[in-house]
């Protein structure tokens, strides 16, 4: 048996940091070009595989699972050894969930733009792989919640709630909507059938929000919030209230994305009532994120980490608050099928998930090379401005556009015909189109100053650690 002090398992964290930012430039630059496609459609070169149908699905699981998740696996796997003083459970797992992890996502470059999907939004890959992930998460889960019960700390941190609550739910979730017959190896038919099959993909995907892209994130807030600015949470019975109060809710909000459709009407009610009910602990959460603060506000005007967070707190809020607005039926009557909706997808994904994912791994990348911060403190403020100045061109023109688009759309004349032909409304968008696309310039550029970053601190690294992983726990510097 060894007799070399414990220490934590930092490496499995820098993988999944590190492999965070390759996937955001991914996944981002997918972006830039989908929305240049919709500006420039000759961009599609009349090839299948290149083309916006396939390369949109592409996008989504490149950013929200690949860029979100890379950030969510090294967080939490960071925060559940920092928070209970322990290491993971077990090296061989912790490189099994990451490699594994990987596979699942290059499988899914491969295979979306060949084509081959389940065509369920957000749960696009086909039921081999679907397996796989199944098999990476559950791996993931031993490994957490194994760490939490070996812990030296009797407190379990409400960080790790949200984690938790997030790793158990999307398991759940995934389970229950990928349920299929397969009838070959790259096509299976989904268990469910018509009104039930759309509802139950709505359960999933308004839950894939509010547990991956929320709750797994407000995780982050809760640890590295405080961390940056050096205080305590502002109020902890509050982070428990939004704890319970968020996960009650969020699981009855899903058949606002289905109002006006043949799902029961009383379900649709349902939806809304939950969705404006949600406002309330959002914003509880969202306060407490930014009350942390209380007394170091100064901070923000030198540290670029903490605008990153602190900015991805009032995405947070803007996007809460618009979420509720939209999910009234009348509003939705307007919004539904237009830009707002992505105006509100990427002030929520933009906004707060790739900043709040940001400023976290800038943070832990030099942590876990055994240095106190990034190589260039100037290159994120750069990164802060563009990133910022790119989310605000993408929502407000696609605010702007697809509130045009929705009263264009329903314009009639006196007699009852429609004002505007659909051609003529796609023409007012196109300017907006074009805003948006130069905003994604501005966010892409970003993601490359930080990758410019990330080489340049494994390069100081280098010259100053031989082995900067290896520190023992009862020594370490964050616990
Ligand atoms: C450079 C940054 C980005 C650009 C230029 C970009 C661009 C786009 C475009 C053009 C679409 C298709 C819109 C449409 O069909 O009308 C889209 C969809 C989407 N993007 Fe992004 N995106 C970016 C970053 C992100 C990030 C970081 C996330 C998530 C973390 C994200 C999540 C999504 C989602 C969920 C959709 C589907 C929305 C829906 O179906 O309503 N995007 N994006
Ligand atoms: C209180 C919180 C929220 C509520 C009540 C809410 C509500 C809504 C509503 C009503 C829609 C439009 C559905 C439709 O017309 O099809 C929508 C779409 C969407 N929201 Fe939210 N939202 C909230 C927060 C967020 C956040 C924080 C994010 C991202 C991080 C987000 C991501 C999305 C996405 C990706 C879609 C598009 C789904 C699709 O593909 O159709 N939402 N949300």
């Amino acid at each position: 048996m060894s007799t070399s002090p414990e220490t934590y398992n930092d490496k499995v964290v820098l993988q999944f940091s590190v492999m965070t930012v390759v996937w955001g430039c991914i996944g981002m630059l997918i972006g830039v070009l989908i929305a240049a496609q919709l500006m420039w459609p000759a961009l599609n070169f009349d090839t299948a595989w290149f083309s916006y149908g396939r390369l949109r699905p592409l996008h989504t699981n490149a950013v929200i699972f690949a860029f979100g998740g890379c950030a969510l696996f090294a967080t939490s796997l960071y925060v559940v050894q920092r928070t209970s003083h322990a290491r993971l459970i077990s090296d061989k797992l912790a490189s099994f969930v990451f490699w594994g992890y990987q596979l699942v996502i290059v499988l899914a470059v491969i295979t979306l733009p060949l084509g081959m999907t389940q065509s369920k939004e957000y749960a696009e890959l086909i039921w081999p792989i679907d397996l796989l992930l199944a098999v990476v998460w559950v791996a993931y889960g031993v490994l957490f919640f194994g760490t939490i019960v070996k812990r030296k700390i009797r407190h379990i941190y409400v960080a790790n709630w949200f984690y938790g609550a997030y790793i158990i739910t999307i398991a759940v979730l995934h389970i229950v909507n990928s349920l299929a017959i397969p009838t070959s190896l790259t096509h299976s038919y989904p268990i469910y059938s018509g009104a039930v099959d759309a509802m139950v993909q709505w359960w999933y995907g308004h839950n894939a929000v509010g547990f991956f892209l929320t709750a797994g994130f407000l995780g982050m807030m809760y640890y590295f919030v405080p961390r940056r600015a050096e205080r305590p949470i502002y109020s902890y019975r509050l982070s428990i209230v939004h704890f319970w109060a968020l996960i009650a809710i969020y699981m009855w909000a899903g058949p606002h994305h289905l109002h006006y459709t043949a799902i029961p009407d009383w379900a649709q009610s349902v939806g809304v009532v939950f969705s404006i009910i949600l406002f309330a602990p959002s914003w509880g959460g969202m306060i407490n994120g930014m009350m942390t603060l209380s007394g170091a506000w100064y901070k923000l005007r030198t540290d670029p980490i903490l605008k990153f967070l602190i900015v991805s707190l009032s995405f947070y809020g803007m996007s809460t608050f618009e979420g509720p607005m939209m999910s009234i039926k009348t509003v939705n009557a307007l919004s539904h099928y237009t830009d707002w909706t992505i105006g509100h997808v990427h002030s929520g994904a933009l906004g707060w998930v790739a900043m709040i994912s940001i400023g976290s791994i800038y943070m832990l990348i030099p942590w876990c090379l055994g240095l106190k911060d990034m190589a260039s403190k100037k290159l994120i403020d750069y990164h802060f401005w563009a990133h910022t100045i790119g989310v605000v061109l993408y929502t407000v023109s696609m605010w702007i556009s697809g509130i045009g688009q929705g009263l264009m759309s329903r314009a009639t004349n006196e007699d009852g015909t429609l004002t505007y032909a659909f051609v003529e409304i796609l023409k007012f968008t196109y300017p907006y189109y074009f805003i948006r696309f130069c905003g994604g310039l501005l966010v892409i550029t970003g993601m490359t100053l930080m990758a410019i970053n990330v080489i340049k601190t494994f390069q100081l690294a280098k010259g100053k650690h031989t082995n900067p992983v290896l520190i023992p726990i009862a020594d370490a510097p964050h616990a």
